[in-house]
């Protein structure tokens, strides 16, 4: 389905129309309407990870709705499912849940769709999207020929992967394959995972307690546009984390690859005093320094002025430098 002059959602709430829009809903939709569409292209998910900076974008926005979840695989500890690109991932995570599948419940309730969360490698208390990914089925928009990734080959690491480089960016994602466990085990390192009791430990007690927890740090998409964590965590030299720690010792970190350290850069905005600052109709959440929002009204250019400032009072401060994690949509 081509349409044209379409308004683009995203979950900022910020104002953003597509010349050109096209909605696929197979592999054989796409093609045909790929042929005359305008460049440049752009591949959305579910908007929640984007910020447009232009109230117009000029190219061809293409979303995926391939939105159907199939068992294609089982032997006697695992299942492989193939999801649609489409599909909204917290939807994918409930039917795993509901299944007794494992592997999922700790990404409950994070916005998007499978695509996207394939694309960012989502990630939340202690688990990523990676972990339960075994390839991903693409389009290869140059040659139009169907091309699949194993999970090595998608090049994953925090928050990013081969499909956000310049190289990767022509691939569209029609599907993903994901193996899941059907013997129980869950991931409870992260703090607040580990208040369950070990007799009412299940897929559903996770999974409750992960949308409980995200409920109580982070804004509902339909009441405050925001597109979650605004920021990456910074990852810094050891060296450079020990120098921090002797001023802040009680600064939250993480070990990270490669003897870094991963900072929490929540914590850095809160530490500048930046809770609840607000530009315009742009904000620092109150209840998570590392969500900007629209607090009604705000539009791209007072997001953007804020997260400079946010950028730079942190530097000023730590001599650490943030960057977005969110995709920043601009033409051309
Ligand atoms: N903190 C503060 N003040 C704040 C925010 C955080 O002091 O305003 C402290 C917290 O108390 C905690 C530490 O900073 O000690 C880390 O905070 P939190 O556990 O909330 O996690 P995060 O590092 O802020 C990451 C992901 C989230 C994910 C959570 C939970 C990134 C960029 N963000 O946030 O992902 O849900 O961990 O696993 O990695 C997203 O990517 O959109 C997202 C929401």
């Amino acid at each position: 389905m081509v349409y044209r002059d379409k308004e683009i959602y995203n979950t900022f709430g910020l104002k953003a129309v597509a010349a050109n829009y096209v909605e696929y809903c197979s592999l054989d939709e796409l093609l045909l309407d790929i042929a005359d569409a305008p460049r440049p292209w752009l591949h959305v998910g579910g908007g929640s990870n984007l910020l447009f900076a232009t109230e117009r974008y000029e190219g061809t926005v293409f979303h995926n709705a391939m939105n159907a979840v199939e068992v294609i695989g089982r032997d006697s500890d695992c299942v492989t499912v193939r999801a649609g690109g489409g599909v909204v991932w917290d939807f994918f995570v409930q039917w795993c849940v509901s299944r007794g599948y494992y592997g999922a419940e700790n990404l409950s309730l994070i916005p998007g769709e499978v695509g996207a969360a394939a694309v960012q490698n989502i990630g939340a208390y202690g688990a990523e999207a990676k972990d339960i990914i075994e390839s991903v089925e693409t389009l290869d928009t140059e040659t139009l020929r169907e091309r699949v990734f194993s999970r090595e080959e998608c090049g994953y690491g925090y928050r990013s992967s081969f499909f956000k480089t310049e190289q990767g960016r022509r691939f569209f994602i029609l599907s993903v394959v994901f193996r899941l466990s059907l013997k129980p085990g869950f991931n409870l390192s992260y703090g607040t995972l580990k208040d369950i009791p070990q007799e009412s430990l299940s897929l559903e007690a996770v999974r409750e307690k992960v949308i409980a927890t995200r409920d109580a740090k982070l804004p509902a998409p339909e009441k405050t546009g925001s597109a979650g964590s605004f920021f990456m965590n910074p990852v810094v030299p050891r060296s450079k984390y020990e120098e921090l720690a002797a001023e802040y010792p009680d600064m939250p970190h993480y070990p990270a690859a490669g003897d870094m350290v991963k900072l929490s850069a929540g914590w850095m905005i809160d530490r500048c005093g930046l809770k609840g600052y607000r530009l315009g109709g742009a904000g620092v959440y109150d209840k998570q320094a590392l969500v900007l929002v629209n607090n009604g009204g705000a539009t791209a250019g007072e997001v953007l002025s804020l997260a400079a400032e946010v950028i730079k009072k942190v530097k000023e401060k730590f001599g650490v430098e943030l960057h977005p994690e969110v995709q920043i949509i601009k033409n051309g």
